[in-house]
């Protein structure tokens, strides 16, 4: 049985945001890196700064007590200072992050779904994000309806189309 609801993620969810941006910075725990050192990666950080401006929108998933479990989020991005993601202005770019004891439970499937739900009520056609092919939320992006549009090194840029 779902264990969380999922809400509309509001200005006061910017830690949770950030949260989960660092949680995806450092998917490979390899190669990871405080939190200081991510949030202050200014490619990395513009995922977040300034949440939530005009334009910004996204869902939080919570469990019974209203504890955040993971997030996704949409961003837009100028054409002359593109996200990694970027494909084209107007198409919002998504963050998505689970925290690690809630992970493999369907949260991240299901705020993937609700935000598809929520960029079309919102006049979006596409949504596009960034996933480093080693990642398996690459998998979980393709079986969400994702299709690789362009590649570089070890990432992916992917489209979905949301009406
Ligand atoms: C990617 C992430 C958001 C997925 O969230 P989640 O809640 O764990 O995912 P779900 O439980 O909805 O599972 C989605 C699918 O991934 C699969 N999966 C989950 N954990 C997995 C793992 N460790 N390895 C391989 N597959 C896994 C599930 O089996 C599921 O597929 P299924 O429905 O066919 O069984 C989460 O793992 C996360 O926060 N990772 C770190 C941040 C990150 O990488 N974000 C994406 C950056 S592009």
């Amino acid at each position: 049985m779902e264990q969380f609801r999922i809400r509309p993620a509001i200005g006061e969810d910017a830690r949770v945001l950030a949260d989960m941006l660092v949680e995806a910075a450092n998917w490979n725990p390899v190669r990871s890196r405080s939190r200081m050192t991510v949030l202050d990666d200014h490619a990395v950080a513009r995922y977040v700064v300034g949440w939530r401006r005009p334009g910004d929108f996204g869902c939080v998933a919570e469990d019974a007590r209203g504890v955040p479990v993971g997030a996704c989020w949409a961003r837009l991005f100028p054409a002359n200072a593109p996200g990694r993601g970027f494909v084209a202005a107007g198409v919002p770019e998504l963050t998505l992050g689970v925290y690690p004891q809630w992970r493999a439970r369907g949260a991240g499937r299901a705020l993937l779904r609700e935000i598809g739900g929520v960029a079309a009520a919102r006049g979006h056609a596409r949504l596009s994000l960034s996933v480093q092919r080693g990642n398996f939320a690459h998998g979980l992006y393709v079986s969400e309806g994702f299709v690789t549009v362009t590649s570089r090194d070890d990432a992916d840029t992917m489209v979905r189309t949301v009406r």
